[in-house]
């Protein structure tokens, strides 16, 4: 062990932390501390462990779904290790980086895709218009790091440790964690798909939505009182602007006490959600952590007689305030408080409630600097997680809340998809909920973050998430609102959201303009359905982002690294926004498509949208909901490669239930082959059980020049002549 003297860099790093509450007092040396185990756990994944950790004390991970086991040694030649370094309150890992890497991940981050020289301190935080902390801190926490080598090989590395982490990377990864020792897992592959793959094996795959998730949302803070809620609802179908799902945010409580319903506003919550079903809407409903410290309130009595709340250091309850005032906090680390809140869910799912919206979940305290609780807080744990102090439990506070929500939702309707949407979330909170980027304001440049933000969501583990659209804060121009609806829509979580005291940002709020542009905008997405769900099946079952880098194209290609305009969508559909400047895209062949009569030139906002040669892109009809028959026709988009040749599947289920895991469902690949002025589309496998519908089919091949068109019957062979 050499004793060190003052790193120059860690220097620099604890001054640059900068934010009053968590920077050290003084500046921290560190001596280095020798690995003390390395082995594999799994085809070329390492874990890594510090002299003063064993493998037998190694702590229980919330990151990974089952604890390593250590399968060989590391390869000779292996080459991402890290280097462990103790200081005086904190524990650290560097990791050296190749030349020339990229560096993505790192979860909810503002500011750029690529990652080189940026810092992120994982430390879950309410975080209103990303402002404190120069927004290098937000809702979420991922230590975790997807590199990119030059020659597009790829590793990924995660620190596995819930405690409060300060992230800084430059030629090195730098993992400064306030916690005790902690285990390196590093992934070594050939890609970065492959990465991605790994790391959604090792942290869980997000389990497969309703597909009614998919469709477009609408949220404010709040609709209030219920007829304003139907108002909203018929309003899309009055403006034929598809939407499924209408928000409730948290006026609709009494007084804010989770699990009530405001006696006035919102009388008969059950008729609320039979009028939204009837007019084809799903409802989502808030449930925020905090309960009000009211004796008359029966979520405050029971979780008292069960003894459920975080501690103080002293062993009472802690107390804190949010909406309703003074609040005391469920304890999600106990498995009888997990077990008390789902339970909390039945009679009020049993309203008709379709999914849940979990918020101030890091958890928020309102009225204190910190915005959260203090670290000495104490969690009692149970079964396999031991008790400990608020600075341990802190950033997995709101995964595990989800984690019992969920659990909830699923006891209470077990034939049907849970939908769970979260604020606060840790890496491998893909397997309970869904997530928004929290509370983004109505900028230029929170428009702009809002695709890298989306994009390294889903390069840390997290398919399904998107911002507020349109903006939470501030008042929102017509032109932004405008141009944010048109990428936003190619969001895998699209929701508009508002805060209380700004202007209306329903789509038809900024007039008739916009309405068309958000009509525009939306069925585009309604089109492109199909595809949707066929890339959430696929990322369910494999961990690939639905919304990826444009470097994804090809890796190899260094002018692609750095692009977040432009995005794809699953491997074949590219959405370039029309305010990009100068995007870099892949080479090779990418056609324009046109999913609307005059969609692109319509109104200067719609994104341009581009096929990759060798895909078939299945796309459904324009319809209002997805409990709207969409496949009648299914329309198959086909751009041939240079061998003439184009392949693309489509997923289909129930849209909700669990049947597809007995095999009720039907899973096609499809393949074009030209020959001479003449293109065949036929069906060349099937998986599943579910029965081919009856369907006629519509083939379009998109050419260079323009569009050749051929009909059939799904199943059968469709001949296309080329007219372009
Ligand atoms: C938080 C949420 C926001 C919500 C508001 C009121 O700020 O992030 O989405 O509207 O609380 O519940």
């Amino acid at each position: 062990m050499n004793m060190l003297p003052l790193r120059p860099r860690s220097l620099a790093l604890a001054l640059s932390v900068g934010f009053a509450l968590t920077a050290p007092a003084v500046a921290q040396s560190f001596v280095d501390r020798e690995v003390g185990y390395s082995g594999l756990i799994g085809d070329a994944i390492a874990l890594f462990l510090p002299e003063d950790l064993s493998l037998e004390a190694m702590p229980y991970s919330h990151a990974l779904v089952e604890r390593p086991e250590p399968s060989g040694k590391l390869p000779t030649g292996w080459q991402i290790r890290p280097q462990y370094a103790l200081g005086v309150e904190q524990t650290q890992a560097t990791i050296a980086v190749p030349e020339g890497t990229s560096l993505y991940g790192t979860g909810e981050v503002t500011g750029p895709l690529e990652r080189s020289g940026r810092e992120v301190t994982l430390w879950n935080r309410d975080n209103y218009g990303y402002r404190d902390n120069d927004g290098h801190q937000l809702y979420q926490s991922h230590p975790w790091v997807l590199g990119v080598r030059p020659d597009g090989t790829a590793f990924g590395v995660l620190a596995d440790s819930t405690w409060r982490i300060h992230l800084a990377l430059e030629d090195r990864i730098e993992f400064t964690s306030d916690g005790p020792w902690f285990p390196v897992v590093v992934i070594e592959r050939d890609s970065p798909q492959a990465v991605m793959q790994a790391l959604a094996d090792l942290t869980g795959h997000m389990p497969l939505p309703p597909k009614w998730a998919l469709g477009y949302q609408q949220s404010r803070w709040s609709y209030y009182p219920d007829d304003r809620v139907k108002e909203i609802a018929d309003g899309f179908r009055e403006h034929e602007i598809p939407c499924d799902v209408i928000w409730m945010d948290i006026d609709y409580m009494d007084g804010f006490r989770v699990f009530t319903f405001d006696p006035e506003g919102f009388p008969e919550p059950e008729a609320v959600n039979d009028y939204l079903h009837e007019h084809n809407f799903k409802a989502v409903w808030m449930i925020d952590p905090g309960i009000k410290t009211d004796p008359d309130y029966f979520v405050y009595e029971s979780g008292n007689a069960e003894d459920v709340w975080v501690h103080d250091a002293f062993g009472q309850p802690f107390h804190g305030n949010v909406w309703p005032g003074d609040c005391v906090f469920p304890d999600y680390t106990r498995p009888e408080t997990r077990e008390w809140w789902a339970d909390l869910y039945a009679d009020f799912m049993a309203t008709g409630i379709d999914g849940v919206w979990n918020d101030m979940n890091e958890p928020a305290v309102m009225n204190v600097p910190s915005k959260t609780m203090p670290l000495h807080n104490w969690h009692r744990g149970g079964g396999e997680l031991p008790a400990g102090p608020h600075a341990q439990y802190h950033n997995v506070y709101g995964m595990l809340m989800v984690e019992a929500t969920r659990e909830g939702v699923l006891d209470v309707n077990p034939d049907k998809r849970p939908f769970v949407l979260t604020r606060a979330n840790y890496i491998g909170g893909q397997r309970y909920a869904a997530t928004w980027t929290g509370d983004n304001l109505s900028t230029w440049e929170h428009l702009r973050w809002s695709i890298p933000m989306t994009l390294n969501l889903g390069l840390s583990g997290q398919p399904f998430n998107g911002p507020d659209l349109g903006g939470f804060g501030n008042d929102a121009e017509a032109d932004l609102w405008a141009n944010w609806v048109a990428v936003g829509s190619f969001f895998p979580f699209a929701r508009g959201h508002a805060t209380k005291d700004s202007n209306a940002k329903e789509p038809w709020a900024f007039g008739p303009e916009v309405t068309d542009v958000a009509r525009t905008a939306l069925q585009r997405r309604y089109r492109l359905l199909p595809y949707y769900y066929t890339l959430f099946r696929e990322s369910s079952v494999d961990g690939l982002p639905v919304m990826r880098p444009v470097f994804f194209a090809d890796p190899q290609d260094q002018r692609l690294r750095e692009e977040d305009q432009a995005f794809l969508v699953g491997a074949d559909l590219l959405v370039v926004p029309q305010w990009a400047e100068d995007p870099a895209l892949p080479q090779g062949t990418w056609r324009s498509i046109s999913l609307l009569e005059g969609d692109v030139e319509a109104d200067g906002y719609q994104a341009e949208l581009k096929l990759r040669g060798g895909a078939i892109l299945p796309v459904g009809k324009v319809i209002q909901s997805t409990a709207e028959p969409s496949l009648d026709p299914l329309t198959l988009m086909v751009s041939l490669d240079e061998d003439g040749q184009a392949r693309g599947t489509l997923y289909e289920d129930d849209g909700d239930g669990f049947d597809y895991r007995e095999g009720d469902y039907l899973l096609t690949t499809y393949e074009a082959v030209r020959q001479g002025d003449e293109v065949t589309v036929r069906v060349v496998s099937t998986e599943g059980d579910r029965p081919r519908p009856e369907r006629p089919v519509v083939v379009e091949i998109v050419g260079d020049h323009g569009v050749s068109r051929g009909e059939g019957v799904d199943g059968q062979p469709v001949v296309v002549r080329l007219e372009h």
